[in-house]
């Protein structure tokens, strides 16, 4: 989840305590928030990067301080396109920064922005659409050398991948636009230079909206398409989000509301999903994965509540996972505790 406290993309000692508190508190898989492939895909100045080579050992130390609690170090990779450049949430006025006040002009697949208090991006033309594609790679390779073990393509939330895909924000002509195959190029090339220089042996996993929550728009019948061809080109998973594209969309937020995306798209795609959204107890996800709906549970803002989640929740599902050795003598105090209740 994105901290919004970087200097030019430099993971910082706040990432280190962030990230090391969940792998601490029992996460089988820490993801970073999402890093920026080159510098005007942030969403805010204080976005974290992975767009200089120099980002490298901050991430490298998080990596392995998560690995060495026992949990696997992720990353997640991203391009705003015309969402960036953006207050951070906590920051006012809300919207873009003029480039005179620290902020950049945007890129997407069109000159429209993204809603009136957003800037007017530049439109990407085909050369810059490859180099963009190649920053993806390049971010890659600077992963594996961090020693992250699992790379996801943010591919969702109304960002540049998403911008591409939904008929909604990309209404180009030519080879990047129109038809379905056309908006699908952009993703695709990027699940393809990835998968290139990502080892097989580890998993490439990409989150994508699974609907726009518009009629006319992106949608999941397409998603289930976006998932299959993601993963003949090397994608082991599929998280399943949604929406972020359309500022004024009406999302029906409830309890476990995008579980039926990863439902449907793992059994139409054939492909191993993440269910995510909503997800705030231990029965719950218990429950979606011994239904079959998801390959994995994705937990976001649970986890900024409580950091130790997990060992909460081996405790209510009565299985025994590993505390670190400092923390063991607390563990003993709670079986105590419940043993007398
Ligand atoms: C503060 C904050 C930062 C987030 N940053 C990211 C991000 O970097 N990448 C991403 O894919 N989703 C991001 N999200 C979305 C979450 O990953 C998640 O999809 C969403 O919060 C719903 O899951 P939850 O109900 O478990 O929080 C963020 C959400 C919050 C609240």
């Amino acid at each position: 989840m994105c901290q919004y406290s970087s200097e030019d993309g430099f993971a910082s000692d706040w990432h280190l305590v962030h990230l090391g508190s969940r792998a601490v508190g029992g996460a089988a898989v820490v993801f970073t928030e999402a890093a920026a492939v080159e510098a005007r895909g942030r969403i805010s100045p204080q976005d974290l990067g992975i767009y200089k080579d120099e980002h490298i050992e901050m991430l490298a130390r998080i990596a392995r301080f998560v690995k060495g609690q026992g949990a696997i170090p992720a990353t997640q990779i991203a391009h705003a396109g015309r969402k960036a450049s953006v207050r951070r949430p906590w920051e006012q006025p809300a919207g873009a920064i003029k480039p005179e006040d620290g902020g950049w002009i945007p890129v997407g697949p069109t000159t429209a922005p993204f809603a009136p208090n957003f800037a007017v991006p530049s439109a990407l033309d085909e050369a810059e659409i490859g180099n963009i594609v190649q920053s993806f790679a390049t971010a890659t390779q600077r992963a594996l050398q961090c020693g992250f073990e699992i790379v996801e393509l943010h591919l969702a939330h109304g960002y540049l991948a998403h911008e591409f895909y939904s008929p909604l924000s990309n209404t180009r002509s030519g080879r990047y636009g129109g038809s379905l195959d056309g908006r699908l190029r952009f993703p695709l090339e990027i699940a393809e230079a990835v998968r290139n220089v990502w080892p097989e042996r580890f998993p490439l996993f990409a989150r994508i909206s699974s609907t726009d929550w518009v009629e006319g728009g992106w949608d999941v019948t397409q998603s289930v398409e976006l998932a299959k061809r993601l993963h003949e080109r090397g994608v082991d998973l599929i998280d399943c989000s949604s929406g972020g594209n359309v500022a004024d969309a009406q999302i029906p937020m409830a309890p476990l509301y995008q579980v039926p995306f990863a439902e449907r798209i793992r059994r139409e795609a054939k492909v191993p999903t993440g269910a995510v959204g909503l997800i705030t107890t231990p029965e719950e996800g218990e429950r979606i994965l011994s239904r079959g709906q998801a390959d994995l549970i994705v937990m976001a803002r649970e986890f900024l509540r409580d950091p130790y989640f997990p060992m909460y929740a081996a405790d209510a599902l009565d299985v025994a996972i590993p505390w670190p050795k400092q923390y063991e003598r607390a563990r003993i105090a709670r079986a105590a505790k419940r043993i007398s209740a």
